[in-house]
């Protein structure tokens, strides 16, 4: 694998890959690799005949209050997985300025309404910070397709809309939520909590399931809520948001809706903030 640490060696290395044919598949992560990144991986190698990684921690997505400096860093457990998946190149640059041009140059990118709900509405500026980034990346790697996983359900749907209007050519693959055995869907995140914690997480999942049986009894949507948040709270998962909504983030309101909808979720367990959901 080819690991570029510049703006300067990413130019060199797609130099060098633009000489073999073939699609070219990008999976942007922040790093701290786990089986969820590495299926996105996996999927790419499936789609494409030369595969990029990027792991770049973007200051542009957290808050204030936000663990940016505590975000956990595994960079050479993440190049022996990466070693192991058989990924051509990873772009693992050395500072924020291998990413962004000076900061008045920087294109920002306005995630719009949507990116202000759900979990916009919780992290403010949070989204405009991932397509800032996300559209930068884009610009400096140029892929064919860009793998992203239905795990961040809101942040994917922002990306595919930004990507239609600025790289129409560009494929987006949305991979599926991988998880523990528990059920609870994989996430760097999951190492701020300890064992008592991870067990009380699993709920999250579990409350996620029982409002799709729920739906398909025909319970109301508003019981339905009102159940999930209760039991959330009784296993010490305090939610942020637990939502049904289409494929495309707009509230269902009744039992009847025709199509495939998504329940959303967020809680928060001692400062640490876990999202989950099911489309069905
Ligand atoms: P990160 O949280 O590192 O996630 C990188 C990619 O892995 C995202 O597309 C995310 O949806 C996917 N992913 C994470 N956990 C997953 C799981 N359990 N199953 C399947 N896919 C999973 O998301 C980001 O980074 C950043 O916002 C980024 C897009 C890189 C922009 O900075």
């Amino acid at each position: 694998m080819i690991i570029a640490r510049t703006k300067a060696e990413l130019n060199e290395t797609l130099k060098i890959l633009s000489n073999k044919p073939g699609k070219l598949a990008l999976i942007p992560t922040m790093g701290n690799l786990h089986d969820g990144h590495l299926s996105l991986i996996k999927l790419a190698k499936l789609k494409s005949s030369k595969t990029i990684t990027t792991i770049f921690i973007n200051p542009l997505q957290f808050g204030n209050n936000e663990d940016f400096d505590k975000y956990p860093k595994t960079h050479e457990l993440d190049i022996e997985k990466l070693e192991k998946e058989q990924c051509d190149v990873l772009f693992m640059p050395v500072n924020k300025d291998e990413v962004f041009p000076p900061p008045g140059e920087i294109k920002n990118i306005d995630s719009g309404m949507l990116g202000k709900d759900l979990c916009g509405k919780i992290r403010p500026g949070h989204f405009d910070g991932v397509l800032t980034v996300v559209n930068r990346i884009f610009e400096l790697i140029n892929p064919d397709i860009a793998v992203f996983g239905a795990k961040d359900y809101q942040q994917q749907i922002l990306i595919k809309k930004m990507t239609k209007s600025f790289y129409p050519n560009l494929e987006l693959i949305t991979a599926p939520i991988i998880r523990s055995q528990s059920g609870l869907a994989l996430s760097s995140r999951n190492n701020y909590l300890s064992e008592q914690e991870l067990k009380l997480a699993s709920n999250l999942y579990k409350s996620l399931q029982q409002s799709v049986i729920s739906y398909n009894n025909k319970i109301s949507i508003d019981k339905i809520i009102n159940d999930a948040q209760n039991f959330l709270k009784s296993q010490k998962l305090f939610p942020d948001y637990f939502e049904l909504r289409d494929t495309q983030l707009k509230k269902v309101k009744d039992n009847n809706f025709i199509g495939k909808k998504v329940l959303l979720a967020s809680v928060t367990i001692n400062k640490t903030r876990l999202i989950d959901n099911i489309e069905f």
